[in-house]
């Protein structure tokens, strides 16, 4: 299998994880039962996934002047990853997120201060126009400014890069040029029934709900659908790869592991529908053990047939 060359433009958060058996009501006090901080942010997992299955990856980030970027700056280099657009600002502290999960789910409430990820400006992004031009694939998500989001994905179409867009987390319509702009389009439940108005509570919705955003201009869609697996949505067919269940202890992080495995076994050439089941593979490893970053598989700890 070839070496992927992967390009993210997205974001870098510290996350703050805390567990507990139930989370909080407003105005409540609960007792946790463990914390554990570590890298996140979307951008930087699907970065850091790619970078784990051993894609060639490019980052393109914002961080602050502050103890946690230069923490964020190290564990970039340490996974071997490109840092020459992991720009550091002095107006904003690094984006943090402070996440509980409740222990008896693995289910998790996020939120977070996005602080220098809203200073990644489309200027950034033309700054860094060859690292999007030279890789196969660039993977954008929603947790920057749009029209940065956007400012990359232009640049990657007109060089025939192919796009990936995972409109994650989601904050209101897109236009229909983010829609055009995506080769493949990647959307969960939640942001899909946004983004659409319609209900995915059955594959056949799902289906109708993948359609509507096909006929907005993606090339392709796919829904994660968590347990139920991911649903490919294509022009001429319909295709729905179903994931093993497993005992979930912690879903930080899990879409964005299956992004960037989708991404890299998509560049390394495998045809999407075994991609997505590789994908769906190494995201329910990441749900198995606490912790973003730290729950996502190497390729060392992966069967070789994966990589064949
Ligand atoms: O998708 C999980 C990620 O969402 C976390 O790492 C957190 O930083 C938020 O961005």
């Amino acid at each position: 299998m070839k070496q992927p060359k992967l390009c993210i433009v997205g974001s870098s958060n510290m996350d703050l994880v805390t567990y507990a058996q139930r989370l909080p009501q407003l105005g409540e006090t609960v007792s946790g039962t463990r914390f554990q901080p570590g890298f996140g942010g979307k951008g930087a997992n699907q970065a850091v996934m790619g970078a784990k299955l051993g894609a060639q990856v490019t980052m393109i980030t914002k961080i602050g002047d502050d103890s946690f970027g230069r923490d964020m700056l190290q564990n970039y280099k340490s996974l071997n990853l490109d840092t020459s657009y992991v720009l550091v600002t002095d107006e904003a502290s690094t984006g943090v997120a402070p996440i509980w999960v409740e222990e008896t789910s693995g289910n998790n409430a996020i939120i977070v201060a996005a602080g220098a990820n809203d200073l990644l400006t489309p200027k950034d992004i033309e700054a860094a126009h060859s690292a999007i031009t030279s890789a196969q694939v660039l993977i954008c998500q929603w947790e920057i400014p749009l029209e940065t989001t956007l400012a990359a994905l232009r640049i990657a179409r007109k060089q025939n890069v192919t796009t990936i867009f995972n409109p994650a987390p989601i904050r209101s319509q897109l236009p229909d040029e983010a829609y055009k702009l995506s080769d493949i389009f990647a959307p969960n439940e939640t942001e899909t029934e946004v983004l659409t108005g319609l209900p995915v509570g059955t594959i056949e919705e799902a289906t109708v709900a993948g359609q509507a955003l096909l006929a907005r201009g993606a090339g392709k869609v796919i829904l994660t659908l968590g347990e139920r697996g991911s649903l490919l949505v294509e022009p001429t067919k319909t295709t729905h790869i179903p994931t093993s269940v497993v005992q979930a202890v912690d879903t930080t992080g899990a879409g964005d592991s299956f992004m960037g495995s989708l991404s890299y076994f998509f560049a390394a050439g495998v045809a999407l529908p075994l991609a997505i089941e590789r994908a769906n593979h190494i995201a329910s490893i990441s749900v198995q053990s606490h912790g973003t970053q730290s729950s996502f598989p190497t390729r060392e700890n992966l069967p070789a047939h994966l990589f064949e």
